[in-house]
Formats: structure tokens, C-alpha cells, sequence
């Protein structure tokens, strides 16, 4: 059976683009037709000053979330990443395949290392290295499929490139997994600044929805939303970010499958009349994960129980590859 592996960093609310891009996908078809595994990746949230307390509460409201978003206990595994050790164990050696060049390519690693010297902070050396942990999350677990929206493709492309590289070296023991994103919304954008993707630490911005806001904020907030000047509704990202962002998420919410943005820019005369679908979209579709989101935030309990039974099993998984791993570059096996 095809296996999925994907992760969520608990760096702050998770927004209406991790939903769109990644996690409602995981909850509507990876969970039923894959043998999937899903994972608040925790160990990357350090890579920036953080506050231990608030990645410890971020952490668990994630894996909250994730629930709340669908992930049913009986059909995946979920579980958080500091939880199973194969992860760090094998980040290591990957360091010893991956070159200094390759990681300075990152384009995250470039905008976030460039936020942090603006900010007069220190650069973390796991910022760099973080790729190379991502690509640890995923083969050890032997993934075929990662599910991921656009921003974290050129990460998956370095995993492909690790892979390969390790067992061409040291014999085959890795599994070369491909990125699969969705046909629309792989990248959501700021309502208030469409030229910059959604984001977590967008703080209480008004151009970032979050999976709990309120009927009325999300309405607000996508009622707000930048539109471009001009007064015609189409499809081009590059000339009409704003409205195009729109057509995006109204064609990822509208309809199960998703319905073609450009077509559905046919359907508008006004930018008003688009803002209201989109409004009305959107509330339907994070409404069942803020009633889910009630009952399981009522059992913390059970959510823990969730991520200890995870656990066990990503270990099991996990560790067979890694120790093969371990094997093959030449580490004397412990008695
Ligand atoms: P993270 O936590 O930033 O995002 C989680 C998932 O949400 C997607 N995403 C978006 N999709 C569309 N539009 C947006 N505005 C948007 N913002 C975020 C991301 O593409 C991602 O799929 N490095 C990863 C976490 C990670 C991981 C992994 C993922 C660590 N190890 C192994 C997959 C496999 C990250 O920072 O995602």
C-alpha cells in the first residue's frame, strides 16, 4: 500500500493555507486510501527564538487541530515528532550526505535566515540544517507520497536528492518519495498582501484566516481582503494576485472537488459579489472542524492517548530503516 508521511510545524494557529494546501487533503482522501502517517513536527519550531511554554501549548493545540480537521485515529497515525528518536537519529547521517551549498539553496532557509539577521538575531545552525531533518521525517517512515503545499516543494525535491544519493552510495534502503499538492491552493495568499503567502506567524493579522476564527471574523476578514485596482474578475496571479487569490480559495472551498478558478471567474461581474461567495465558502468548509474542534478540545486526554498510541507505531515503523541506514554507512551494530 502507498504510504503518506507529511508534518505540521506547531509555530502558531494553523491557517485557512495549511488547511487548503495541506491537512484537508490529508483528512478527505490520504487517511482512506493510503497507509498514512501525520506529524506535528515539533523539533522545527526551534529553529527561531521560541518560547518553550508556547511551543509545548502550540504543540498539542496542533495535534488538536488536526483532529478537529478530520484525521480519525483509526485510520492514520498521528503523532508528534520529538515523540519517535529515528527522526534526530537519522537527520545526522543525512547531514553527512547533503552538501553545505545544497542547503544554503533553500529559499526558505535564504528568507528566514534573512529575517533573522534583520531582527538583529543570531541565525540558528539548525535553520540550515532544517531541510535535512525534514528529509529525515520522511524516509524514515519510507514514504512514497508527501502531501505539502508549494512552498515546502523544493524541500521534498532535496529529500528526493538525499535519497538517491544515499543509496547509490551505501546500497538501496530509502525509498525516493514524490510531493503531490493539490490542483488548487497549493500556495493561499495574505488577504491583505497577496503578494505573500498565508502564514502562521502572519500574528493576528487580518489577512491570515485561522481554522477557529469565528463566522463573522472570517467573513470580515475575506470581506477586507485587497482586491486589485481594476474592476474585472479573472484568473492571472501574476498581473491580479489579489483576486485571484479568491478564485483560489472559493474553488478549493465551493465544491468537493474543486472547481477550475478560471472558469469560475466567468461567473462574476463584480469583485463584491466574489467576496461574498468566497466568505460564505469558506465558513462551510472550516464549519465542521470548529464543531469537531469542541469535542476534542473537551478530552486533552484522549488527544494524548492518541499521540502515545502514534507514537508506537511511527517508532515501528521508523526504526527498521533506520537502523538499516545506520548498517549500510558502516556503524558498528550495538550488541
Ligand atoms: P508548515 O508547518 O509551514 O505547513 C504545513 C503544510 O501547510 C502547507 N502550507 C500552505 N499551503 C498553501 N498555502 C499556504 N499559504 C500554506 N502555508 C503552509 C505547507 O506547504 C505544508 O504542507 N517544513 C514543513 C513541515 C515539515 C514536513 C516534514 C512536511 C517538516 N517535516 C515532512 C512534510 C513532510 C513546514 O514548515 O510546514
Amino acid at each position: 500500500m502507498t504510504r503518506v508521511f507529511s508534518g505540521i510545524k506547531p509555530t502558531g494557529h494553523l491557517t485557512l493555507g495549511n488547511y487548503l494546501g495541506a491537512v484537508r487533503r490529508w483528512a478527505a482522501v490520504d487517511q482512506y486510501a493510503r497507509d498514512a502517517l501525520f506529524c506535528v513536527v515539533d523539533l522545527h519550531a526551534l529553529t527561531v527564538e521560541h518560547d518553550p511554554a508556547r511551543v509545548r501549548r502550540l504543540t498539542r493545540q496542533a495535534a488538536t487541530l488536526l483532529l478537529a480537521a478530520g484525521l480519525e485515529p483509526e485510520r492514520c497515525t498521528l503523532f508528534v515528532q520529538s515523540h519517535v528518536d529515528e527522526h534526530a537519529r537519522l537527520s545526522y547521517l543525512l547531514e553527512c550526505v547533503a552538501t553545505d551549498g545544497e542547503a544554503r539553496r533553500m529559499i526558505q532557509y535564504k528568507e528566514k535566515a534573512a529575517r533573522e539577521r534583520e531582527g538583529g538575531r543570531s541565525v540558528r545552525l539548525s535553520l540550515l540544517t532544517y531541510p535535512v531533518l525534514m528529509a529525515a521525517d520522511i524516509l524514515a517512515h519510507g514514504a512514497d507520497e508527501v502531501p505539502v503545499g508549494e512552498d515546502q516543494q523544493q524541500h521534498v525535491e532535496l529529500t528526493r536528492a538525499l535519497a538517491t544519493r544515499f543509496n547509490q552510495r551505501y546500497g538501496h534502503v530509502f525509498t525516493v518519495p514524490v510531493a503531490t499538492r493539490p490542483g488548487v491552493a497549493a500556495r493561499v495568499m495574505d488577504l491583505q498582501d497577496p503578494r505573500s503567502k498565508m502564514g502562521k506567524s502572519g500574528g493576528a493579522g487580518a489577512g491570515v484566516v485561522h481554522l477557529l476564527d469565528e463566522p463573522e471574523v472570517v467573513r470580515r476578514k475575506v470581506m477586507r481582503a485587497v482586491t486589485d485596482s481594476g474592476t474585472e474578475v479573472v484568473h492571472d496571479p501574476e498581473g491580479r494576485p489579489g483576486v485571484s487569490n479568491l478564485l483560489e480559495i472559493l474553488a478549493a472551498c465551493g465544491t468537493a472537488e474543486p472547481a477550475d478558478p478560471v472558469a469560475l471567474a466567468g461567473a462574476y461581474g463584480s469583485y463584491g459579489a466574489l467576496k461574498r461567495d468566497t466568505a460564505d465558502a469558506v465558513v462551510e468548509a472550516l464549519r465542521p472542524v470548529r464543531e469537531r474542534h469542541r469535542e476534542w478540545a473537551a478530552d486533552p486526554g484522549g488527544v494524548d492517548e492518541v499521540l502515545r498510541r502514534g507514537a508506537e507505531r511511527a517508532r515501528a515503523v521508523a526504526r527498521p530503516t533506520v537502523d538499516a541506514a545506520y548498517r549500510a554507512v558502516g556503524l558498528l551494530p550495538a550488541v
